[in-house]
């Protein structure tokens, strides 16, 4: 009977963890990242952008090390991933505007990342 409540504890802990994760997530993207990028979270616009690309789906497009990496040092990462440099959309910062770094605590990095899945 004890470890049927113990894990029945944990799943209800998992469940409101991740959740709260993606709540953490948009919240952090709004402030962080909004100013500049859309993304569109289950179909719905949570913020439109506006100099930045949209966002949407960038996870299928580049590594995950990558992504990491460039939210919080975008020349950091152009120089350690030459190759997925030249498939940026605005190949780095050729194009006038580059991504400036982003001041990101490791728990926000990796709560944005969860919402860019
Ligand atoms: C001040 C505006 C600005 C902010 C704030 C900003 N970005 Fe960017 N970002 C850009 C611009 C401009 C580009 C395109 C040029 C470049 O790559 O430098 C870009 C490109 C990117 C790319 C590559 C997209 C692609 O398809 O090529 C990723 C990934 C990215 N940003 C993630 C983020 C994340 C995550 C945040 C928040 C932590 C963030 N950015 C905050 C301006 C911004």
């Amino acid at each position: 009977m004890k470890k049927i409540t113990i894990i029945v504890f944990i799943a209800s802990l998992l469940g409101s963890t991740s959740s709260n994760l993606f709540a953490d997530g948009v919240k952090t993207f709004i402030s962080k990242c909004g100013a500049c990028h859309a993304l569109k979270v289950d179909g719905k616009n949570v913020i439109p952008g506006s100099i930045g690309a949209d966002l949407t789906g960038v996870a299928n497009k580049y590594s995950e090390e990558f992504i990491k990496l460039y939210m919080t040092n975008p020349a950091k990462a152009r120089k350690k991933f030459p190759g997925t440099c030249k498939k940026l959309l605005k190949k780095c910062g050729e194009s006038g505007m580059t991504m400036p770094a982003i001041l990101l605590r490791e728990n926000q990095v990796n709560d944005i990342y969860e919402i860019l899945k």
